[in-house]
């Protein structure tokens, strides 16, 4: 058999059917459907309050998406219908005021009509010269002005923090050893590198430490202080001790904003050891660093303008839908040393649409990703920069009020007061926390209120963040109120069992 023939033989065997496309037959039929969507969200989020924080689907609800890959489509209307009756009342309660756990951000009704957009345009924002990556590089600019780094400074949107502490770790690693290490790897580093956070940074430090052949035994975890900040004065004598054994101390990560309490670490301090120790400077500021935009909290992250990258997320305090991480870097050419390639397919052009110099695949892990950018844009644009700013300033006054409540509270006792727009409680003398635990699950259940747990010297305390712009102080007394009730049924029904 010849070559060619083998080649036809090989080719798959594709049913001859009529040309089509995958777009509306009947874009008035689709037009009716996508506003009934658009309706449908806009009641939702005018009536967020109406509903339970959180309900867990039923086994029957959660079998339906069990069910086999379809094989022929269905008309939009009944998908709408299925997300209405099947979806939105058992989603993760974030919108809600009185959802208060973990750090979740709310989402706005702008925000969602920008995704909307930005899902309609289906850019791909890996690179090329289009409008999408002017938006970005704005929001580069944008941020840059916000935390006074330089204008040059290189920026990109990422998943999250988690993935903007990743890109520092790497980043730094290239700035310290040269870009060759991402050939040769760490084995050819002339010393095992180490970096430095406190005890109360957030795990996905020690997560990027592990991902980036680092090794999370070699992230030394800082004693902190009484208000939950980081030694200076110890870090200074561990990294001294470090150099003395042989190790390469790469890169101290300050928190602004700890995900437990709130607590900032004294970033003007770090910063200045940092310099004085050549060290990689890296912020995780998840959502700490926008304190920036509240004249009231903004002198709370003195410092964060001499870091070298800082990480954050757009989602958790600006209310971006998710998912919108970023990493802004002080030095853009060894940003783009650990991550441009070389491939032949993305060469780029003197003209045309393979212009341009820097494309954010030249920033980051990720060839193919979306249109962040744009959800960002409108957030900063519909609100402004104060509005944005006020609004996180408010949740701090709401933690304050939530703070005055449990100090007066007969029932509770204060762990972690708010440093930012975190408390942390327990009941009182509750001292395993399952009580404390408990009552979150109680609360959760009964649709009333949605905190979280997290541990303190060991022990589980229910944490508040107030991170929704909707949460008001008298959400507050609606809360505390509903914890005591919750903890003297929990007590009656202990004490009938
Ligand atoms: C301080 C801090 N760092 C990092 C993260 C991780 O962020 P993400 O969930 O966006 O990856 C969080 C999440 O809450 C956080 O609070």
């Amino acid at each position: 058999m010849s070559r060619s023939a083998k080649i036809e033989d090989d080719t798959p065997n594709i049913a001859r059917r009529a040309e089509a496309d995958l777009d509306p037959k009947d874009w008035q039929t689709f037009r009716q459907e996508a506003h009934r969507g658009l309706d449908l969200m806009i009641d939702y989020l005018s009536r967020v309050r109406e509903r339970k924080v959180w309900q867990p689907a039923s086994d029957s609800v959660r079998a339906r998406f069990r069910a086999r890959l379809p094989q022929k489509g269905k008309p939009l209307s009944d998908l709408i219908d299925e997300f209405e009756q099947f979806m939105l009342p058992y989603a993760n309660g974030n919108l809600h005021p009185l959802f208060m756990g973990w750090v979740h951000g709310a989402g706005t009704p702008v925000g969602m009509v920008a995704e909307m957009l930005a899902a309609g345009l289906n850019a791909n924002c890996g690179g090329r010269d289009h409008i999408a990556i002017e938006v970005e590089k704005q929001i580069a600019l944008w941020l840059a002005e916000a935390l006074e780094f330089p204008r040059e400074s290189s920026g990109v949107f990422v998943t999250g923090t988690s993935m903007a502490n990743l890109v520092a770790a790497l980043v730094a690693r290239t700035h310290a050893l040269g870009e060759p290490v991402r050939r040769s790897g760490l084995r050819e580093a002339p010393y095992q590198l180490v970096g430095y956070a406190s005890q109360e940074a957030h795990g996905s430090i020690e997560r990027a430490f592990e991902i980036a052949g680092i090794g999370s035994a070699f992230l030394r975890r800082l004693p902190v202080d009484r208000s939950r900040k980081m030694n200076v004065e110890a870090l200074r004598g561990v990294i001294a001790g470090d150099r003395a054994a042989g190790f390469l101390p790469l890169l101290v990560v300050g928190s602004a904003g700890t995900v437990n309490t709130g607590s900032i670490d004294d970033l003007d301090a770090l910063a200045g050891l940092c310099a004085e120790e050549d060290l990689w400077f890296h912020i995780d500021g998840a959502f700490g660093a926008l304190c920036v935009l509240s004249p009231d909290l903004k002198p709370l992250v003195k410092g964060i303008e001499r870091a070298d990258s800082i990480a954050l997320d757009f989602h958790k305090w600006l209310h971006v839908p998710y998912d919108a991480g970023f990493f802004l870097c002080r030095h853009p050419q060894a940003h783009r040393e650990t991550f441009m390639s070389t491939a032949a397919y993305l060469a780029r052009a003197p003209r045309g649409l393979a212009a341009a110099d820097i494309w954010p695949c030249d920033l980051g892990p990720d060839l193919s990703r979306g249109f962040r950018a744009l959800k960002t844009w409108f957030a900063f644009q519909a609100f402004g920069a104060e509005r944005l700013g006020d609004a996180i300033a408010q949740t701090c006054r709401v933690a304050r009020h939530l703070e005055s409540l449990i100090e007066r509270s007969a029932a509770f006792e204060l762990c972690a007061g708010a440093r930012l727009n975190i408390v942390c409680f327990s009941v009182q003398g509750d001292a395993t926390g399952e009580l404390n635990r408990e009552v979150v699950m109680d609360l959760h259940e009964t649709g009333l209120a949605a905190p979280s747990i997290t541990r303190l010297e060991g022990r589980p305390v229910i944490r508040a963040a107030i991170v929704n712009h909707r949460t008001r102080a008298a959400d507050m007394d609606v809360f505390v109120a509903a914890a005591e009730t919750s903890l003297k049924r929990l007590r009656a029904a202990r004490a009938g069992s």
